[in-house]
């Protein structure tokens, strides 16, 4: 699979840059914000890598498959050059991979002119610069004192509809597994005061829909007007007071971080969704003890319920890693069990992934690759179940729909509803309103209906 690629009208720009992105929102987030950044240089998005003088790819390092297309595509895009006469694109490798990998990119494909970090991208015009001045390429994958985010330009091109706000940046959790406390480095938490002049910009430029996005975005604990650390439950609450916000999310959260006040704020803000992406992993405490999660089954299963006490109708998305090393069939079913008690929406879920550096990685009695494939198949088409079972327990019911896209077929408009769940309808208006439809008909992945009145 490709990444995404970011395009929008090139606006008039003299030069031309192309965006491929992997992974997370967050690095949705850093792909535009590095857009923003590169635009007062004259560069304006091209929807092809072939037209662009400069090629970002923003990169993921959370699983080897998504590492390992990053150098197949690097390889595509140097050969594509060297098939074509006339100067070469500029080519940048950002994200985690760089963070990872650094120096060892080139060392690689020396083709690559820069490689950049995830905290270090807000020096991207400098390095841009040096590397058109220089040849031997410029490659910057430090954790800078300085916080990108005050660095970033406060102009940002529009972000549509529904639009990613990052708090909270990095972990200090270290699940054994897992390569994010080392490639986004410590918890970061930023101030309120930040957030909410974004958050207005945000409004201002057309979005209606804002997600607060963090590794570990309910871990947030930014420094409030009155010089305290606020909680995410009391950020949300400030938020819901700002005009035209419709609809607020956070991800991703940690059962950890999951306290008292975000659990009432489910409860008293209206803006706030009733759907909540918790990862629990698994279901073993076995396993969980030796992820270093830091929460048994049970204690996830106690989050559920006090969620679904402050808020009946809420639902919820979860991540889970079959094949963690020393996982039997029993853990297993432990997992297979939590998934039945919990009964989720959607999820994901992974066959584990031996990450280098890791601890996980070293540990003995990894699980072979068939009896990884088996459980995840296993566990898949439970979660698919769910999941067509939850969409079509909405048939005949109304949900309120955030439209932010034009649908496949001319004449429609697709959607979210308050449970993320993608809804198609039929509408000539264009995609950028809020409207109560009723639901015909549903399939696993997407839900159908008809408009009824227009809320916005
Ligand atoms: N192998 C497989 N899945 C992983 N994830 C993180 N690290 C690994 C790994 N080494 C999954 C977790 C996490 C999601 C973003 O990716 O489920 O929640
Ligand atoms: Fe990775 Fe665990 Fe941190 Fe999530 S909480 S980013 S899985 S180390």
């Amino acid at each position: 699979m490709d990444g995404n690629a970011l395009s929008a009208a090139p606006a008039g720009k003299s030069r031309k840059l192309h965006i491929l992105t992997w992974g997370c929102q967050m690095n949705e987030y850093d792909s535009a914000r590095m857009a923003d950044l590169l635009a007062p240089l004259g560069y304006g998005i091209c929807p092809s890598p072939d037209e662009a003088d400069l090629v970002i790819l923003n990169t993921c390092h959370i699983r080897e498959k998504a590492a390992e297309k990053v150098f197949s595509e690097l390889g595509r895009l140097h050969a594509r050059q060297k098939e074509r006469a006339g100067a070469k694109a500029l080519i940048a490798v950002a994200g985690c991979v760089a963070q990872a990998e650094g120096a060892e990119i080139r060392a690689r494909m020396p083709f690559v002119d820069v490689v950049v970090g995830p905290q270090a991208y807000h020096r991207l015009p400098e390095m841009i610069t040096r590397a058109t001045r220089e040849k031997g390429g410029v490659v910057d994958t430090s954790f800078p004192a300085e916080s990108k985010f005050d660095f970033l330009p406060d102009e940002h091109a529009p972000r549509g509809v529904s639009a990613f706000l990052p708090v909270q940046e990095g972990c200090d959790k270290f699940c054994t597994f897992c390569v994010v406390p080392y490639t986004r480095g410590a918890e970061a938490s930023r101030p309120v005061a930040k957030i909410m002049e974004e958050a207005r910009r945000l409004l201002q430029n057309g979005a209606r829909e804002i997600t607060l996005l963090g590794q570990n975005v309910n871990a947030w604990h930014g420094e409030g007007p009155d010089g305290k650390g606020w909680s995410l439950g009391r950020l949300i609450r400030e938020m819901a007071g700002l005009d035209g916000l419709l609809r607020l999310r956070y991800t991703t959260s940690h059962p950890r971080d999951m306290d008292a006040d975000l659990i009432a704020a489910h409860r008293d803000v209206p803006q706030l969704a009733p759907f909540v992406h918790l990862p629990v992993q698994s279901g073993s405490g076995r396993i969980l003890r030796a992820m270093n999660r830091g929460h048994t089954a049970a204690d996830y299963l106690g989050i559920i319920e006090r969620l679904r006490k402050a808020r009946p109708d809420i639902a919820f998305s979860s991540d889970f890693i079959v094949g963690f090393p020393g996982e039997t069939a029993r853990d297993f079913e432990d997992t297979l069990a939590l998934a039945r008690a919990v009964n989720y929406a959607q999820a994901y879920s992974f066959k584990y992934s031996a990450r280098p550096g890791t601890p996980a990685a070293g540990m003995k009695d990894q699980v072979p690759d068939d009896v990884r494939s088996a459980r995840l198949r296993e566990l898949q088409s439970l979660l698919s179940e769910q999941q067509r079972a939850f969409n079509r327990s909405f048939v005949g019911k109304t949900l309120p729909v955030l439209f932010d896209r034009a649908g496949r077929q001319a004449g429609q408009v697709l959607g979210r509803s308050p449970f993320m769940q993608a809804v198609v309808a039929s509408s000539d208006n264009p995609p950028d309103f809020m409207a109560d439809v009723i639901i015909t008909s549903a399939t696993q992945n997407s839900l159908q209906g008809d408009l009824c009145a227009s809320l916005s």
